[in-house]
């Protein structure tokens, strides 16, 4: 296969009694992005992170973030993003009536563009943007809520995405996987081609494990699915 796949840590999912001591095992365990779930209440019926928690982490800790907008519009959260130390942005295929507009403008503030894919989207909104994209964001759940069952059919979209970025020279782009990323469902993942795993509550932060012991597994589960 050959590309590296990275493990990443959703902060919604970490324990807020005690953030900095989740963030600092997440250093240790060498973690590759902090994922940040921003809502709006609107787009997804819930709240999750903000910008100022955003830019706290900024200065608490150098492992890099990339932030996932659920928000409709996100045309007007693009610049905060960014300043609050995104390395991706994503939004959300349906969120914006300009597309394109808003994956060119993630790229002028500097940052590494993603567009999300809800279960029920179809990937030909893939199309005409591939010169665009950094990552895609194949969501395994809708959007809005830790502690979901994978809907099973976005496997297949995942598996689909990785024919079509391949085969129309774009190989480079991440596939990011969100939502009930388990111990279970990793392998599968990896195998249909994702390169960018979201670690909730079912893997990174899954109740009864430690952050060290939970991502050596899914260290190991990356060794021997690749
Ligand atoms: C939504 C969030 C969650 C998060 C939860 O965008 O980013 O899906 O990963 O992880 P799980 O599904 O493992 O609780
Ligand atoms: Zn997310």
């Amino acid at each position: 296969m050959g590309y590296k796949i990275k493990i990443e840590a959703s902060v919604a999912c970490a324990d807020f009694r005690n953030l900095e001591k989740d963030i600092r095992e997440l250093e240790a365990c060498k973690i590759d992005f902090l994922h940040i779930d921003i809502m709006d209440g609107f787009f997804v019926p819930n709240f999750a992170l903000n910008f100022s928690i955003m830019k706290t982490l900024q200065e608490m800790t150098s492992i890099p973030m990339e932030c996932h907008l659920m928000v409709d519009k996100p045309e007007r959260y693009i610049e905060i993003a960014a300043k609050s130390g995104a390395e991706y942005i994503s939004i959300h295929a349906e969120a914006t009536n300009h597309i394109q507009r808003v994956l060119s403008q993630i790229h002028e503030t500097g940052v590494k563009s993603g567009i999300a894919l809800n279960p029920a989207t179809p990937i030909n909104v893939l199309d005409y943007i591939l010169g665009d994209l950094d990552m895609i964001v194949v969501m395994t759940v809708n959007p809005g809520f830790a502690g979901q069952p994978l809907i099973p059919a976005t496997l297949k979209k995942i598996e689909e995405i990785r024919n079509l970025i391949d085969s129309k020279g774009f190989g480079k782009i991440e596939i990011q996987v969100d939502g009930n990323v388990s111990i279970e469902n990793i392998p599968k993942m990896i195998k249909c081609g994702a390169t960018m795993l979201v670690g909730g509550t079912s893997s990174v932060f899954r109740k009864g494990y430690t952050i060290p012991d939970s991502v050596r597994t899914i260290k190991v589960l990356i060794k021997q699915n690749q």
